[in-house]
């Protein structure tokens, strides 16, 4: 559990620079031995810090942590949550649905239960990551939502381009990868009834700074955006994401996808290539064209056919 000590704690060594056990102590109110064990427990929840025998304790790089003004939250029109730890973003928004406005949104500095596809846990260590949920309510129903996710790619991959993130690219339906390997992944998540309003849960994932103790944690290849930005800024990129989801569902909702079809196609990650399709415990291999206007994958097999593929157990691999 985050302690307001712990809190305090991160916000002091957030500047990147040496503080020593006694000034941490005195300015914390608690002895020495207790920021050693505090520190202990920082580490372990994913915060890369180094101690230096005379100098104290430096975190290897310095935080950015999020800030409710840096964020915008007060020009918003709809809420901003914003909470050091939370079991899933995506959980809160889920849990509050039936009371939420458009645009609704809901940041953490850490989860325990981040939430990926397919049941996966998304690794979310301390202050690293943007964790970002964001509530929609679509009037016209369950039928209205197909391709969103794909949609929200695109808003995705815009909003990071906008801020100067070159090279980005799509794998179907809706990872983000940067030099080959995923920087953001996105999990939509629905409540209400067949035939009434939806409500969308739309939750984004984005690798700022890895730590390093938990890159080994992660069971694929993945990129961070510290390749393409020195001294990356969280609050700037959640603006940038809120302000690109803001505009990319109101024209998501008059228009569905089609607007976004060409923009997902320029950046897909797999176009023309071969690829390998898992359908629960079937492989097909093929040729990836692209998407349809409805955000299917189509995939050219070995007979000259073309099948289209809608979202659920699907996974595509390159060819190897
Ligand atoms: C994936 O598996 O690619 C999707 C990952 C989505 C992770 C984000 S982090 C914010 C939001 N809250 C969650 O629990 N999951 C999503």
């Amino acid at each position: 559990m985050l302690s307001t000590l712990r809190q305090q704690m991160i916000t002091a060594l957030a500047d990147g620079q040496f503080h020593s056990g006694a000034h941490l102590a005195d300015a914390l109110g608690v002895s020495r031995a207790a920021i050693h064990n505090h520190i202990e427990a920082l580490e372990q929840m994913g915060l890369d810090l180094y101690r230096v025998k005379g100098k104290g304790y430096r975190l290897a790089h310095p935080l950015s942590l999020l800030d409710g003004s840096a964020l915008g939250a007060e020009q918003r029109d709809a809420p901003l949550h914003l909470f050091w730890q939370l079991d899933s973003t995506n959980a809160f928004l889920l849990e509050r649905a039936k009371r939420c406005q458009n645009g609704e949104a809901c940041l953490a500095e850490m989860q325990t239960g981040g939430r990926g596809r397919r049941g996966r846990t998304w690794v979310s260590p301390i202050a690293s990551h943007l964790y970002l949920s964001y509530f929609w309510c679509l009037d016209q129903g369950l039928a209205a939502a197909g391709g969103l996710s794909l949609a929200v790619g695109v808003m995705l991959c815009e909003a990071l381009e906008s801020l100067g993130i070159q090279g980005l690219t799509l794998k179907w339906p809706n990872d983000l990868y940067l030099g080959g390997r995923k920087l953001a992944g996105i999990l939509v998540e629905v409540s209400g009834q067949q035939g009434e309003a939806c409500e969308l849960i739309i939750g984004c994932g984005v690798n700022v700074t890895m730590p390093e103790s938990v890159a080994a944690q992660i069971d694929q290849p993945w990129a961070d955006l510290t390749s393409e930005w020195d001294t990356p800024d969280r609050n700037l990129l959640a603006r940038t994401v809120l302000a690109h989801l803001d505009e990319g569902m109101r024209i998501f909702e008059q228009q569905g996808l089609s607007p976004f079809v060409e923009r997902w196609q320029q950046r897909d990650q797999f176009a023309n290539q071969p690829v390998k399709l898992l359908l629960g415990s079937q492989v097909l291999e093929g040729v990836a064209r692209g998407i349809d206007p409805q955000g299917h994958l189509q995939l050219a097999l070995p007979d000259g056919t073309v099948r289209r593929f809608a979202g659920g157990e699907l996974s595509l691999r390159a060819r190897d």
